[in-house]
């Protein structure tokens, strides 16, 4: 059983290198993003406050990891109200938990998150840190919308990328950094395709 660790910055090309990843060595893998987001989505739906910790903790001991699919997950409000809840203690122990249990599947998994080199999964193989520029992820996520037929104001989306940062880097519990062994994939330049082939020599070098 081997575990790969990934994380990073919302929009910095993380996911699409995490199932690259997993496709490639038929590990398990596990978006964490999305167990925080289904907690999230569970609330709103229910017309529950997002401010009572002992309400969203029941909500997150009930997220079943196998149903997580982003598509019904990717709304705005539900990443806004996800990224709210991650910072209560109560939420991100039984999450983590759960998340801990997945990255123990044979043969091996890729986590991918904000926090599974620090937390999560301190004793994983290798452990990478996925970064780019704000202007950069700002536009990816532009580039995105559009390329789905939707409207988009990159002006908007760029505030958004900042502040996005400024809550995961800034939360006192489990903050957005890079474990102190973890190798940096700065994707600015380089593009997912020449981060997959860096990923991939270390990987195969921890095998
Ligand atoms: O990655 P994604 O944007 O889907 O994550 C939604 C929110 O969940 C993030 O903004 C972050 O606050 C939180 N999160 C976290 N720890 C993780 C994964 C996500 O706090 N491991």
């Amino acid at each position: 059983m081997i575990t790969i660790a990934i994380d990073g910055p919302a929009a910095s090309g993380k996911g699409t290198l995490s199932r690259r990843i997993a496709e490639e060595y038929g590990f398990h893998h596990l978006d964490t993003g999305l167990t925080y987001r289904a907690t999230a989505k569970a609330l709103l739906d229910a017309g529950l406050s997002l401010d009572d910790e002992a309400v969203a903790e029941t909500m997150a001991r009930e997220v079943e990891l196998g149903g997580l699919d982003r598509s019904v997950l990717s709304a705005h409000a539900i990443g806004e109200a996800a990224s709210k809840i991650a910072v209560m203690p109560a939420v991100r122990r039984a999450l983590v938990e759960a998340q801990r249990g997945f990255s123990r599947k044979e043969p091996g998994t890729v986590l991918d998150g904000r926090d599974i080199g620090t937390v999560v999964c301190p004793d994983a193989a290798v452990k990478l840190y996925v970064t780019a520029s704000p202007e950069v992820r700002a536009k990816r996520r532009y580039d995105e919308i559009i390329a789905g037929g939707g409207t988009a104001d990159y002006g908007a989306i760029f505030e958004d990328v900042k502040k996005r940062d400024e809550r995961d880097m800034g939360r006192a519990d489990s903050p957005l950094k890079p474990a102190e062994d973890a190798h940096l994939l700065d994707t600015s330049e380089m593009g997912i395709e020449a981060a997959f082939q860096a990923a991939k020599t270390l990987i195969d070098a921890a095998l």
